[in-house]
């Protein structure tokens, strides 16, 4: 999972959500490294041009413990100052006795149409790194609601989206 191309991050579900954890595929999409995100909240990737609506559609998520997951279309900023359009997917892993302890995401940057192709792709690797996950996160207690529904109804989002290129 550090390693996994896709970007994956994973955060505490209290407080201000901060980063617990950011692998590879997202510090190659955003070009911060780990150290300058972990412990800060991924509103970070946010700048002048994100919509307020995008990022109301993200709080909306963040703050509403009973949701299990969603997927959000969102303008985001790399650490250079470029904007990608990023679509977030988000699942809350839960213990036991259903309380919320950790979100974790995944940033998939569908900028172009040729990166839209990948979304198929993407997103078969991203169940296989939930899937993964779930049986780690069994090992202590933590589960997450099949996501692959959520995954899946992506591609027909994106569909929906009306994206120029
Ligand atoms: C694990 C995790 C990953 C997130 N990834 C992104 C992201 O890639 N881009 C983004 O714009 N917001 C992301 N967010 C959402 C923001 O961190 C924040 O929760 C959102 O802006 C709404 O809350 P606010 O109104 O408190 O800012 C992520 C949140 C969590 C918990």
């Amino acid at each position: 999972m550090l390693n996994s191309k896709i970007a994956l991050t994973v955060s505490s579900a209290e407080d201000d959500v901060p980063l617990s954890l950011a692998n590879r595929g997202f510090c190659n999409l955003t070009g911060y490294d780990r150290e300058e995100v972990e412990g800060r909240n991924c509103r970070l990737l946010q700048g002048l041009e994100t919509s307020a609506e995008s990022q109301a559609a993200l709080h909306d998520f963040v703050h509403d413990p009973a949701r299990d997951d969603g997927r959000f279309a969102i303008l985001n900023y790399r650490k250079d100052g470029s904007t990608f359009h990023n679509l977030v997917f988000m699942t809350r892993l839960r213990s036991r006795d259903g309380a919320a302890r950790f979100i974790l995401a995944s940033q998939f940057d569908m900028t172009t149409a040729e990166q839209r192709k990948a979304l198929r792709s993407n997103d078969e690797r991203l169940s296989r790194n939930l899937a993964d996950l779930q049986v780690m996160g069994q090992q202590f207690g933590l589960a997450m609601e099949d996501s692959a529904r959520a995954i899946f109804n992506s591609i027909a989002m994106l569909a929906r989206l009306n994206l120029d290129e």
